[in-house]
């Protein structure tokens, strides 16, 4: 049996509070805190907790060589050896974790992104039911409790006279950017014209042409820029409501400007996935398109090998693609959303994604604006809604 280190490891020393019959017994409050090595690794599905040898060892083990384990042993501790083999950051030749760590390599992360990526992703989080606990446990909702906000802006503290500037006039993009107010109340009564679907799509998304840049490099034209001109971002789709269109799961291909399709999904499935999707936001959830901007990481790691900024980039790259579907939507009509609060492993596995090759970094969504304000929009403008 051969083994090396996994490639991408931290380590936190992570404090929490344990229950302690002894202080309780003493007429204390039952609680001790303790100081633990976690690890976190990306290859791993979940986090793990090290006693100080294995933290000890795992500094001694190299994460390029493989080694006979019996060779390991002679200088290191047998039981530690073991015990770091089966939490899976000694990976075996072979084995599921040797092959997902080879996957991080093969595919040139930063091992810290890999980290924050693969660690921060959500499964089967409920957002509506995680505040109703909070307010329960501490009594008011998280705004109550979180005091005075920072100031809006960042003013100068000597107040440094100002110089004016002239404020745009009336024009097509000024009565757009006035009209964006992130919607949070569709009409699922009424289908979405399968036009207006198409357009959205390909403001955001769609390729106006395809470019051979160098042997084996293609680059696409979009109406949105990406880091390298790369565009690594997919658009995997659930669509409910939508004129022509069966409600299921798609891919959107950006060339040929055409739905894939994943899945076809009775009403009831569909609107059980959306609502997994973005974490139990039930207006989000009621949307005619939801849109899962989707990153290949291989990619921008192509050119970007194990750069500093190449993760930073792809959630850039989707800060992007929002806001011009946003504008799209807007002058259609439509209402729009993104929502970070995601279940990224969720959309994963409903899409049958390999977590290792590509990863959804928000949810976007459009679709018909109801008529009725049942849930809160930010629209002190009045662009949208008529005063209260
Ligand atoms: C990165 C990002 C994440 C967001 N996540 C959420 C979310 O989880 N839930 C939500 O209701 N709105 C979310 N929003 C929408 C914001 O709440 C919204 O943009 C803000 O309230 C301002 O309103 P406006 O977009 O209408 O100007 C998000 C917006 C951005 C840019």
């Amino acid at each position: 049996m051969r083994l090396r280190r996994c490639s991408v490891i931290h380590i936190e020393p992570r404090e929490k509070l344990v229950l302690d019959l002894q202080i309780l017994a003493d007429g204390g409050t039952g609680l001790r805190d303790i100081v633990e090595w976690i690890a976190l690794a990306p290859h791993l599905t979940a986090e793990v907790t090290l006693n100080a040898d294995e933290v000890a060892l795992l500094g001694k083990l190299s994460p390029t060589h493989w080694h006979e384990f019996e060779e390991l042993a002679k200088t290191h501790s047998h039981a530690t050896l073991v015990s770091l083999r089966e939490k899976g950051l000694l990976v075996e030749e072979g084995s599921t974790h040797a092959d997902r760590d080879q996957s991080l390599r093969d595919t040139h992360w930063r091992g810290i992104a890999a980290t924050l990526h693969y660690v921060t992703r959500w499964r089967g989080i409920d957002t509506q039911k995680s505040e109703k606990e909070y307010a329960e446990l501490v009594g008011g909702s998280l705004l109550d409790n979180l005091g005075a906000a920072p100031d809006p802006v960042k003013e100068s503290a000597t107040a440094a006279p100002r110089q004016s500037l002239t404020k745009p006039g009336s024009s097509p993009l000024e009565a757009l950017l006035a009209r964006r107010v992130t919607c949070r109340n569709y009409d699922r009564s009424k289908k979405l014209d399968f036009d207006d679907f198409s357009a959205v799509l390909y403001r955001a998304f769609g390729a106006r042409a395809v470019d051979d840049y160098a042997p084996g490099v293609r680059l696409l034209k979009k109406g949105v820029p990406s880091a390298g001109g790369l565009h690594p971002t997919e658009a995997y789709l659930l669509v409910q409501h939508v004129a022509g269109v069966t409600t299921g799961l798609y891919h959107y291909h950006p060339i040929d400007h055409a739905l894939e399709l994943i899945r076809v999904l009775s009403d009831e499935n569909a609107d059980e996935i959306a609502m997994r999707f973005v974490a139990a936001q039930r207006y989000f959830a009621d949307v005619h398109v939801m849109v899962l901007p989707t990153a290949r990481f291989g990619r921008n790691f192509w050119k970007y090998r194990n750069h500093s900024k190449a993760y930073r980039a792809l959630i850039l790259d989707v800060g992007h693609l929002s806001q011009t579907l946003y504008l799209a939507a807007t002058e259609l009509g439509l209402g729009a959303f993104i929502t970070a609060a995601i279940n990224e492993v969720d959309i994963e596995q409903e899409f049958a994604l390999d977590a290792l090759e590509q990863g959804p970094l928000a949810a976007f969504g459009f679709g018909i604006r109801a008529t009725q304000r049942k849930d809160v929009e930010f629209d002190p403008l009045n662009a949208v809604w008529p005063k209260d």
